[in-house]
């Protein structure tokens, strides 16, 4: 999706990322890194200690202290900080003609995107949008109302939607062609980018974009797209501030209090007895969940407490070592299926192999308990596990 221009709005926070941007020094030693053996896509583990391996690399120099990495130099942050503003700043120099944008369009972009932009395989439609009929004749614009329906539905593209042109250029340059961005150059990427608008019939000053037309920094800069002030809050320009602030003010009008559901919404809250006064829900929900979802909220049911079972203690004392987990080969405390096996041969069976013993059980797991007191605990081991 279309993003804006963020510099904009956000620019203290870009400020603040700057002046704190730090890269970490992680000069990876593959030396110490190891296939495991079996790891499923040959997936990359690091020693951890006495033989074992983790996922994790553990970043060995944060024993010396925090480690804050270093300060990025001047020319990292000019090789990142590349976006453009709405009013041109931060473009390169450079040019390109439409001429040139139709052929480096047409084999590189073209496939994904179609001809003249039109779309159609499944990729972004990059021009018209506004120029197209439906099926009735009327023209869709992003302004139509939607008489029919789905099919008038207004085309988000260049032309259409966007905002501002400085973000084509920087978009374009940083993420296509989509399998190879920042293959192209500056003048090239004037050049298609002159080409899209265009397409789009955009003027530039009054002037039509012929195939002459050479687009650069100074002429994109001045491009004002049909839809430039069709956001609200407008986030461009001097007032974006005041804009924003006025709209997240006036909540109930701009955020919603249940004032904006447009069609096949549920009752408001407060009549069905679920929602909440003031909130409109969408009344479509998924009808064939299994099991079906459970609008109460309701806690689970209390259980019963085992730290009262007479068993617990004895049990913790003499037979947790071996039965806390299945590590020894014994029934683990809790492991449900484990228990289910067990009891299947009846809990006389099982109180007779506890006194008795049975492989590596000894009887009475080693302890002189009465009988009485063995079966209890055996009866908490049940209970705890089911
Ligand atoms: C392999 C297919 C492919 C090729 C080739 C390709 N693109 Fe794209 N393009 C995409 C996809 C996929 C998106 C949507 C990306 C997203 O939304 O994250 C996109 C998005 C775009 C957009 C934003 C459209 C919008 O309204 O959001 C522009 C502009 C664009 N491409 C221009 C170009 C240009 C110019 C070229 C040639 C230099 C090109 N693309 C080549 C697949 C492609
Ligand atoms: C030294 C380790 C060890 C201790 C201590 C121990 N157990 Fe076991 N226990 C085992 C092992 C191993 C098994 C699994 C035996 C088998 O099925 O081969 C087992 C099995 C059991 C079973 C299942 C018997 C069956 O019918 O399959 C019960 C019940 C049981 N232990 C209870 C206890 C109780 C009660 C205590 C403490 C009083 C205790 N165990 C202490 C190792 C231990």
């Amino acid at each position: 999706m279309f993003k804006l221009d963020r510099k904009l709005v956000t620019i203290g926070t870009v400020l603040a990322l700057s002046s704190t941007l730090t890269l970490t020094a992680s000069a990876a030693d593959e030396s110490v890194y190891k296939s495991k053996p079996g790891a499923i896509d040959g997936g990359v583990t690091y020693p951890r200690e006495n033989g074992n391996y983790t996922a994790y690399r553990y970043n060995e120099q944060s024993t010396k202290g925090v480690n804050f990495g270093r300060p990025a130099t001047a020319n990292e942050i000019k090789a990142w900080d590349i976006d453009a503003l709405p009013d041109g700043t931060g473009l390169p120099e450079g040019e390109g003609s439409v001429e040139l944008g139709d052929e480096l369009y047409e084999a590189q972009c073209a496939v994904c995107h179609g001809e003249f932009g039109a779309g159609g395989s499944g990729y972004p439609q990059l021009a018209g949008g506004n120029m197209d009929k439906d099926e009735n004749g009327v023209i869709i614009t992003l302004k139509n109302q939607r008489v029919y329906g789905s099919t008038d539905a207004p085309k988000r593209t260049v032309g259409t939607y966007w905002p501002v042109a400085t973000t084509l250029f920087t978009y374009i340059r940083d993420a296509m062609p989509y399998a190879h961005p920042k293959s192209l150059s500056n003048d090239e990427t004037y050049a298609i980018t002159a080409y899209i608008l265009a397409q789009n019939e955009i003027e530039i000053d009054g002037e039509e974009m012929d195939d002459e037309y050479v687009l650069n920094k100074e002429k994109l800069a001045k491009v004002v797209l049909p839809n430039r002030n069709g956001f609200y809050p407008n986030i461009d320009g001097p007032d974006a501030q005041e804009n924003i602030r006025a709209f997240f003010a006036d909540r109930a009008k701009n955020i919603g209090a249940g004032t904006r559901c447009m069609a096949d919404c549920k009752d408001p809250g407060g009549k069905d007895g679920k929602t909440p006064p003031g909130v409109v829900e969408i009344k479509y929900e998924m009808s064939d969940v299994r099991p079906p979802y459970a609008y109460a909220k309701d806690l689970p049911p209390e259980k019963k407490d085992e730290a009262a079972h007479p068993g617990k203690k004895a049990y913790e004392a003499n037979c947790a070592v071996c039965h806390k987990t299945d590590a020894m080969g014994a029934p683990a405390v809790g492991d449900i299926q484990a228990w289910a096996t067990t009891l299947k041969h009846g809990i006389e069976n099982v109180y007779k192999n506890t006194i008795n013993g049975k492989n590596g059980m000894p009887p009475k797991g080693g302890t002189s308990l009465s009988d009485a007191r063995i079966k209890e605990i055996v009866d908490y081991m049940v209970s705890a596990s089911k």
